[in-house]
């Protein structure tokens, strides 16, 4: 009988690709995927522990788990992912229902964690930091029907943000080779990917550490000459490491993507020193107006925090003024979450859960009233876009992005997936933009 698995994922873009890797690394074993948690043999579950917020969804399921296995001894429940790597071993003590227990850097050597479950030979964990990311399996089909993919180039943070988990979870930075990545992107490429989004914690320090090269850019070149690749993107971008040369390559290179995703965190400097973020708001500003300069019709997007200790009136109305003048395309915005182990736990003057709650709203009506203005801009002109499929929310559209990684939806009578097509935008809303179909590109 076919061993089916099951796999929930929680967490950013790094969670996802590690998913989509233990996926493939089953489906090589001979394992088959399902949808249904009921049906599974195996259930995993891939978590965040970013804020408090992520950690508590992540828990809520792994008791919805810990009841399933109650009626289904025989099934296999792994947890794996930031939660895992935190918690470690607790995870076992504390959900005895719980078979394995995997960190990020872990995921690589899943079925052999799985067959010695499978033998009997007891629960497991697995939870070293020090270990290389290993490159994606051969895939066998599994990216079949998608036209965009995410290929990783490094692991790990050692920024250490005083707020931020993230360096304590995934380990120290570690970049992949530029060989692995170009052999991969290729392979992709013959798979029928048209896009590649480049992720790692803080891209643009691609190679620093280790002084090996290319280093970031240089890297952007090399993917850029790769015949048959359609666009390339890349997130996140640490503005402390945001060098001209990158800025450069947005008016350079054909196939890069005009979007950065560059998070500010706050506007205020006294903040941005607290967070040990590296930079302050002029440099942040000027580093705006630069990318600005090269590029007008670039969509700039962030991520800022309400609420870390210490944070005055002023300084949030610093974090307020700071989005007004940039005006960002979109902002992902938090309230401050206190996380074990950062250096943030040390500060005084944490706020209470109302005031932070309040900030954000004022912060985010604001900036909600921004991104429709900007999205409405792009009413009446033309754009490219790269048609991923059928839109899930919208009955009979086909979606796709635009260079400035906004999506578009519009109604075509043919199946356009995988093509380039310009689209001229009619309405502009919140969360994404109505075209008709003009021509096709290629
Ligand atoms: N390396 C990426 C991703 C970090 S996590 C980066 O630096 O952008 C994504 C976002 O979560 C961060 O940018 C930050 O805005 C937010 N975040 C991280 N830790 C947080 C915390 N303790 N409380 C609230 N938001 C947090
Ligand atoms: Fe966290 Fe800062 Fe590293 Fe981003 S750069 S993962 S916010 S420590
Ligand atoms: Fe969450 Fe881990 Fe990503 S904590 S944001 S899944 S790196």
């Amino acid at each position: 009988m076919d061993q089916l698995f099951y796999i929930k994922t929680f967490g950013c873009q790094m969670n996802v690709h590690d998913s989509d890797t233990i996926s493939q690394i089953l489906l090589n074993k001979g394992y088959k995927q399902t949808d249904s948690i009921k049906d599974a043999h195996i259930v995993l579950i891939n978590t965040c522990t970013v804020r408090n917020k992520a950690e508590q969804k992540a828990l809520t399921l792994i008791g919805r788990v810990a009841s399933l296995k109650r009626k289904r001894p025989d099934m296999i429940s792994g947890i794996i992912g930031c939660v895992a790597q935190e918690k470690g071993t607790n995870l076992l003590k504390h959900f005895p229902s719980v078979d394995l227990v995997l960190g990020p850097r872990n995921i690589y050597r899943i079925d052999d964690f799985l067959a010695k479950i499978k033998e009997g030979r007891g629960r497991t964990s697995s939870l070293d930091l020090t270990w290389e990311p290993a490159s994606f399996p051969n895939f066998n089909g599994y990216l079949k029907g998608r036209v965009t993919s995410f290929v990783k180039i490094m692991e790990g943070c050692d920024n250490f943000c005083s707020y931020c988990i993230v360096p304590f979870v995934r380990g120290r930075e570690t970049s992949l080779p530029a060989k692995e990545i170009i052999n991969k992107s290729n392979y992709l490429i013959s798979q029928g990917i048209q896009e590649i989004t480049l992720i790692g914690q803080n891209v643009n320090s691609y190679n620093t550490k280790n002084g090996a090269l290319p280093t970031f850019p240089g890297l952007l070149k090399k993917l850029n000459s790769i015949a048959g690749l359609q666009r390339l993107r890349f997130t996140t971008s640490h503005p402390k490491d945001l060098s001209d040369e990158l800025i450069d390559s947005f008016g350079e290179l054909k196939s890069l993507c005009l979007h950065i995703h560059l998070p500010v965190q706050s506007g205020s400097d006294n903040i941005l020193r607290l967070m040990n973020r590296g930079y302050t708001r002029d440099k942040y500003i000027s580093l705006i107006e630069r990318i600005k300069k090269t590029r007008p019709d670039i969509t700039i997007t962030s991520d800022l925090i309400v609420g870390f200790p210490g944070e005055t009136e002023k300084d949030f109305e610093d974090s307020l003024q700071l989005i007004e003048r940039i005006e960002f395309d979109n902002l992902f915005s938090f309230k401050y979450s206190e996380r074990p182990r950062t250096k943030a736990l040390q500060l005084p003057g944490k706020l209470g859960e109302k005031e932070k709650q309040k900030r954000l709203s004022v912060l985010q009506e604001r900036q909600r009233e921004i991104t429709l203005s900007k999205n409405r801009l792009l009413e009446g002109t033309i754009q490219e876009i790269l048609v991923e499929g059928l839109s899930k929310k919208r009955d009979g559209q086909l979606t796709g992005r635009t260079l400035g990684n906004k999506v578009v939806n519009f109604f075509a009578v043919k199946n356009l997936k995988g093509h380039l097509v310009r689209v001229k935008i009619v309405k502009g809303f919140q969360n994404s933009l109505l075209g008709e179909l003009v021509d096709k590109c290629n």
